[in-house]
């Protein structure tokens, strides 16, 4: 590559966004160039998402990567809310008319894409650092890095696409003065850790105890995916395997006798949690999408099919206008993903808030939480909103 070169999106970030983003316009023919400062193994083992939505699903299948989801994908009806010992059961598609999740770990997908652009013979740069955006007011923005060898490079385009996540530099590209940020920060944070365990039930179980939450989920017939609600700084160090198990046992185990099957931890790590929105999130020629855009607290299952709903909308507006000009798409994206990430964002604070213990909760906090789930899971109409929220709509 010299040092200067030219395409017609460059795209900062190879998580999900920018990868399917990169996919979707190829699809379409137009070139891009994708920019991710991680490895590709590190891009493939950070374990993360694991619920797709429909939307999502289609959108895999447009890009056509869909064929190991429809192999390995676990199709899920539905879920359950544990809280007072007991487990109840929200059946999504007797709900929503037919509507359901698949479980696929978001690694998967991202191996899926990087198998799919690698094929196509333009894999991401990987081990980029030091990206800068300029000129994002013309019509010729230019995105600056240094390469894995460390030379200086340059790419001129039309448009820059920030995919590059919470931490990227794309966001704070944008003018302070252009935008406004809204942020809650949240008491938890979550230790997850992947079992080597088969899953002892069917369907994810979302727990509210009063020792903390606990979310049950999983990955494949043989591994299972579980959460705890700790402390925002909680050190990793002080869960031993066995601390973890008799944790999530206290907090999963319900009257009917079910618990999760324990086996050995392959992985743990704890993730802090964060509700944040940028808006608008356009300037000029750079467009963000995904959690560089946004983020939501993990409770509701909404980044990754938010930032799949992103690059989609992008994917689109920026077809209609590289072939005819119009800039309809284009100047709507904004408003359009907001909209979307505003509902999802209510969503996943709702989710959180009915299913965290809150460090400063009094007593009266406590039952008038107990009441809501228990209003919840007694109420056709309460139940039919939960299920519509957390199987999505489709992505418009
Ligand atoms: P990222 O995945 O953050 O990707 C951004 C990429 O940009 C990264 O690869 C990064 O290395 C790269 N990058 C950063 N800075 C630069 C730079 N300067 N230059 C170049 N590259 C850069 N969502 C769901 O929908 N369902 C779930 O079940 C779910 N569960 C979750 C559980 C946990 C524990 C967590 C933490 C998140 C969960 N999410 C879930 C959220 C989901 O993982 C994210 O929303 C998703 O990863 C967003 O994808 P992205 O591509 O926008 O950003
Ligand atoms: C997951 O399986 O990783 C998962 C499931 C549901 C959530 C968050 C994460 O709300």
């Amino acid at each position: 590559m010299s040092a200067s070169v030219r395409t017609q999106v460059a795209i900062v970030g190879g998580g999900p966004a920018g990868l399917m983003l990169a996919q979707l316009l190829h699809l379409r023919g137009i070139e891009t160039i994708v920019l991710e400062s991680s490895s590709r193994d590190h891009v493939i083992e950070r374990v993360r998402a694991g619920v797709l939505e429909q939307g999502t699903v289609d959108l895999l299948h447009e890009a056509g990567v869909g064929a190991r989801l429809d192999r390995e994908g676990l199709h899920h009806g539905g879920v359950h809310i544990a809280f007072g010992g007991e487990r109840h059961a929200v059946d999504f598609e007797r709900l929503t008319g037919g509507r359901a999740i698949t479980i696929y770990g978001q690694n998967e997908v991202v191996r899926d894409l990087l198998d799919a652009r690698t094929e196509a013979g333009h894999p991401p740069l990987f081990g980029v650092t030091d990206v800068a955006l300029h000129d994002l007011d013309s019509v010729r923005p230019r995105v600056a890095f240094t390469d894995l060898d460390g030379f200086r490079r340059e790419i001129l385009c039309d448009v820059v696409a920030g995919c590059d996540g919470f931490h990227g530099v794309c966001r704070s590209s944008m003018p302070a003065s252009a935008t406004q940020v809204f942020e809650r920060a949240h008491p938890f944070a979550w230790l997850g850790v992947l079992a080597d365990a088969p899953p002892s039930a069917e369907w994810l179980v979302y727990s509210l105890h009063e020792r903390g939450f606990a979310l049950f989920s999983m990955r494949s017939p043989t591994v299972t995916r579980l959460y705890l609600q700790v402390a925002p700084d909680e050190d990793l160090d002080r869960w031993s395997d066995d601390r973890i198990w008799n944790e999530l046992t206290t907090r999963l185990s319900t009257n009917d006798g079910w618990r999760p099957h324990a086996g050995p931890i392959i992985q743990k790590s704890i993730t802090g949690m964060r509700s944040f929105m940028c808006e608008p999130i356009r300037h000029g020629r750079l467009f963000l999408a995904g959690d560089a855009a946004h983020i939501v607290p993990p409770t509701g299952a909404k980044g990754l099919n938010l930032a799949m709903a992103d690059v989609q909308r992008l994917a689109e507006a920026l077809g209609e206008s590289f072939a005819s000009g119009r800039q309809t798409g284009l100047d709507a994206y904004s408003d359009r993903g907001l909209r979307r990430a505003w509902r999802a964002q209510r969503f996943s604070w709702w989710m959180t808030s009915a299913l965290h213990v809150a460090p400063d909760a009094t007593p009266f906090d406590r039952r008038r939480q107990l009441a809501d789930l228990d209003y919840l899971v007694s109420s056709q109409a309460a139940m039919t909103s939960l299920a519509e929220n957390y199987v999505g709509t489709p992505f418009d």
